[in-house]
């Protein structure tokens, strides 16, 4: 999506994908920088490792403790987060989601999940159920909902009536023959009006078609994806990202070409 972006722009700019090993990882970045590159996005698990290794962090990182991105300049490196902006914006322009007062369903407590959360409350959702495999990483991220968002009626398990909104952060889906991460036998695809896996490959993931089948409204991660790219872009460029050649791009390589 981002060579598409650059070619669009006129850019004469080139995106490559490494494989570092987190322990190359500093010396990695300090090379990158050394031979000129505009900047990075990282992934897991560098996610939290760069956060001491960039010489200043914006006020995203630092919010929500990973850096997803960094700029080189003349000033050293800036670690940035564009993911969970990225998540608002797919839910509002994928579902239609209407967050302020909502009532969220949250599967899963590790990065996305946990960034998902706070940035669910920060946008000034009424409540918060968070539910989890291993349910102290639910209760550790409720813990830190009620002090910083106070306002937020946060528990963990599943709720009696009825959501908003379901969202899939686990890994669950991904892999043929996964379980599905919602269990119906506590919560049935009736109680809740949307669903949304940050799942985008298969594009439909059991949940998702489960979901669709009961009625809900459905949309899977590749907006979150799309927007975490594209606002990366657009801290390296200085120039808006042309997100429909992005997502059209991004979308081919990740389901093939179009049919006509
Ligand atoms: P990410 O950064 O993508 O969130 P992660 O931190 O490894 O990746 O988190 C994966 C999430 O999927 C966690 O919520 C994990 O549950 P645990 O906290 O109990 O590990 C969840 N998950 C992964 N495999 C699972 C499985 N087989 N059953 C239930 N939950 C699973």
């Amino acid at each position: 999506m981002h060579n598409a972006g650059f070619a669009a722009l006129g850019l004469n700019w080139c995106y490559v994908a490494c494989e570092v090993d987190p322990k190359n990882l500093r010396a990695a970045i300090a090379g990158a920088r050394a031979m000129g590159f505009a900047g990075i996005n990282l992934t897991v698990p560098h996610k939290l490792l760069a956060l001491d290794m960039v010489d200043a962090l914006d006020a995203s990182a630092k919010k929500w403790g990973a850096v997803n991105t960094i700029h080189f300049n003349e000033h050293g490196a800036t670690g940035f987060n564009t993911d969970a902006d990225a998540i608002i914006t797919s839910l509002r322009e994928d579902l239609k989601a209407g967050l302020p007062g909502a009532k969220v369903l949250l599967l899963g407590a590790g990065g996305a999940g946990r960034t998902a959360a706070l940035k669910l409350a920060s946008e000034g959702i009424a409540e918060l159920f968070l539910v989890n495999r291993t349910p102290s990483k639910a209760e550790e991220i409720a813990g830190e909902i009620k002090k910083q968002f106070p306002s937020v009626k946060v528990s963990t398990g599943y709720p009696k009536g009825s959501v908003d909104l379901v969202l899939n952060a686990t890994s669950l889906g991904l892999k043929p023959g996964d379980v599905s991460p919602l269990d119906q036998k506590q919560f049935t695809l009736a109680q809740t009006r949307a669903v949304y896996d940050m799942i985008y490959r298969p594009a439909e993931t059991p949940l998702l078609q489960s979901a669709r089948d009961a009625g809900c409204k459905t949309a899977n991660g590749l907006g979150m994806l799309l927007y975490q790219g594209a606002k990366a872009f657009e801290i390296w460029t200085g120039r808006a990202a042309p997100i429909e050649v992005m997502r059209r791009a991004l979308v081919e390589n990740i389901y093939g070409p179009a049919k006509s």
